[in-house]
C-alpha cells in the first residue's frame, strides 16, 4: 500500500531541488508526495539556516507535527519525523535533544542515503543523525527519475561555497564548492527535457563557481556549459542562479551575448553599494567594478534585466554606507530584489563584530530599500504595458480559462487562454500591470515554434531600458 510523504520546503532554490529529488528517492521505497502533513507516514522538514528567523520557524513547526505524529500513534500507526537541510547540518544535535520525537536529522550532502535512513527509523526508536559531509557526491547515488513541474525544472550544478561572506553560514552547511561533471549536467538536462521541462534553471550556491569536468579531463565553465544545454532540442529557456558577481567571467558575458535561449534576466546579489561594508563582508566586489559589470552585462545584452540580495544593517553600517546602497539601487535599476536586515548567524565573522546596528534602524533602512525597489519594480512592470513578449505559459489560473505564465523576466502573466496551450510558449500583448503580476492576451492563436521564442528583442530591449 502507498504511504504518503509530506515534504515541507524553506528557503532557497537549492532545498526545492533537494525536495524533489528526496521525493524521487523515496518513491520506490512507497512513499507518494502528499500535499498535507495531516495522515501523512513521513514528514520531511528540509531547513534553511540563512537567517534567525528561518531557524525558528522550524521549532515551532516540529511542535505542531510532535501533535499529528501522537495522534498516529495513538491509532496503532506511525509516523517518520525527519528534519533535512541547514538547520540539519548546523543544529542536528540541538534538533535531538529539543525534539528527541525526531527520528532523523540529516544535512543536505546526506540525501542518498535515505532508504537506509529510513529503513534503519523504522527498525529501531533511537533518532538517526547523519550530518558529515562525506567525500564522494550525494550526485552519484541519485536516482535517475525527474521532477518536472509546469513546464519548468531546477537542475543542480554545483553545490557549496568557498567564498565565506562573513555574515553567511553557507559555506559551513553545505561545505566546499563542488561541480558536477558537464557529462552529468546534459543527462540530467535530457531527462528533464523528456518530463516535459522546457525551461531549465541551473542552480549553486555559486553558479558560475562552476568548472565541471568533461570526458577527456579538462575544465568547462558555466558560459560554455550554458552553450551546451542550449543546444539541447527541446529546451527553450535557461536560467540560473546564484551568481557570485565577482566570478562573472568573459565566458558568461559573451553566452549572454550570443545563446538566445540564455533569459535576458539575471540574479545578481551586491549586498550593498558602500564599499567600507562591502569589504566588511569580505566580498570580492566594490561598488564600482559591480557597476562595470552591469554595464558589461548590458552592452552584451541591452535587454537584460537585473535582480539582486541587499543586507542592511550589516555590523558598522553608517547612514552614509546606507546612501551609497541606495545611490547604487538608483544608477543601476533593478526588476526584483531580494532586501533582508543583517541577521548574526552564530559561528560566522560578522556575529563578533563591534558596532551591531541596533534593530530600529535596521527596520526604518529596510523600509526605505524595499520601497525604493518597489517604486522600480512597479515602473518596470508597467513599462511592459502596451508591449509583446513570450510567456512560457505554466499553470492555470485561478479564474475559469486563465493561463499563467512567466516572461523572461520572471514576471507572473495571466491570459484568458484555452487549456491545450499550457507549456507553449506563447507571444503575449501586456495589457495591464500591477505591482507583481501583468494581465496580457494573446496575439496569435496558433502556438509559436519552439526556439522562436527570441521575437521581439527589441520591444523587451526598450523595456529594460525604462529602469
Ligand atoms: N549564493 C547564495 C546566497 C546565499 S543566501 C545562494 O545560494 O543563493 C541568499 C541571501 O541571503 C544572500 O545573498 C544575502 O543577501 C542574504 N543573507 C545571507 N546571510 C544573511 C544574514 N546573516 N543576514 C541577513 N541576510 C543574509
Ligand atoms: Fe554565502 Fe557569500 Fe557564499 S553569501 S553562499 S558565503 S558567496
Amino acid at each position: 500500500m502507498a504511504k504518503s510523504l509530506f515534504i515541507k520546503t524553506y528557503g532557497c532554490q537549492m532545498n526545492v531541488y533537494d525536495s524533489n529529488r528526496m521525493t524521487d528517492i523515496l518513491a520506490p521505497l512507497g512513499y507518494e508526495a502528499s500535499s498535507t502533513p495531516d495522515g501523512a507516514d513521513m514528514v520531511i522538514l528540509n531547513t534553511c539556516h540563512i537567517r534567525e528567523k528561518a531557524a525558528e520557524k522550524v521549532f515551532s513547526e516540529l511542535g505542531r507535527l510532535r501533535a499529528l505524529k501522537q495522534a498516529k500513534q495513538q491509532v496503532g500507526e506511525s509516523m517518520i519525523l525527519a528534519v533535512a537541510g541547514c538547520v540539519a547540518q548546523a543544529e542536528g544535535e540541538e534538533i535531538t535533544r529539543r525534539a528527541p520525537y525526531v527520528d532523523m536529522v540529516f544535512g543536505p550532502q546526506a540525501y542518498h542515503r535515505l532508504p537506509e535512513m529510513v529503513a534503519r527509523a523504522s527498525r529501531q526508536a533511537g533518532a538517526v543523525l547523519d550530518t558529515d559531509f562525506p567525500v564522494e557526491s550525494k550526485f552519484d547515488h541519485m536516482p535517475d527519475s525527474a521532477t518536472v513541474e509546469n513546464s519548468t525544472a531546477f537542475l543542480t550544478i554545483q553545490e557549496g561555497c568557498d567564498k565565506f561572506c562573513t555574515f553567511c553560514v553557507v559555506p559551513y552547511t553545505r561545505g566546499a564548492e563542488f561541480s558536477r561533471p558537464v557529462a552529468d549536467v546534459l543527462d540530467e538536462a535530457r531527462r528533464l527535457r523528456d518530463a516535459g521541462a522546457r525551461e531549465i534553471t541551473l542552480l549553486g550556491q555559486n553558479v558560475n563557481a562552476y568548472h565541471g569536468t568533461t570526458g577527456n579531463g579538462t575544465e568547462r565553465g558555466l558560459g560554455s556549459l550554458i552553450r551546451e544545454v542550449a543546444q539541447i532540442e527541446g529546451i527553450d529557456r535557461i536560467r540560473y542562479t546564484t551568481s557570485y558577481p565577482a566570478e562573472v567571467d568573459d565566458e558568461l558575458i559573451e553566452a549572454h551575448r550570443d545563446v538566445p535561449e540564455l533569459m535576458p534576466f539575471l540574479h545578481l546579489p551586491v549586498q550593498s553599494g558602500s564599499d567600507r561594508v562591502l569589504s566588511a563582508m569580505n566580498r570580492r566586489h566594490n561598488a564600482g567594478q559591480y557597476r562595470d559589470l552591469v554595464e558589461r552585462l548590458r552592452a552584451a545584452r541591452p535587454d537584460i534585466g537585473l535582480s539582486s540580495d541587499f543586507i542592511v544593517g550589516f555590523p558598522g553600517e553608517r547612514e552614509s554606507d546606507f546612501e551609497e546602497t541606495m545611490d547604487l539601487i538608483r544608477d543601476v535599476g533593478f526588476l526584483q530584489a531580494f532586501s533582508f536586515k543583517y541577521s548574526p548567524r552564530p559561528g560566522t565573522p560578522a556575529a563578533g563584530m563591534p558596532n551591531q546596528v541596533d534593530e530600529n534602524v535596521k527596520s526604518r533602512r529596510l523600509a526605505s530599500l524595499q520601497a525604493l525597489l518597489i517604486e522600480q519594480q512597479t515602473k518596470f512592470n508597467a513599462g511592459c504595458v502596451g508591449r509583446s513578449m513570450p510567456v512560457l505559459l505554466e499553470k492555470f489560473g485561478r479564474h475559469e480559462g486563465q493561463l499563467v505564465g512567466r516572461s523572461p523576466y520572471m514576471q507572473a502573466v495571466h491570459v484568458q487562454a484555452p487549456a491545450h496551450m499550457l507549456g507553449d510558449i506563447e507571444v503575449l500583448h501586456m495589457d495591464s500591470a500591477g505591482e507583481n503580476s501583468l494581465a496580457a492576451t494573446l496575439v496569435n492563436a496558433a502556438g509559436i515554434a519552439s526556439k522562436d521564442v527570441s521575437a521581439d528583442a527589441h520591444s523587451a530591449r526598450k523595456m529594460a531600458q525604462t529602469v
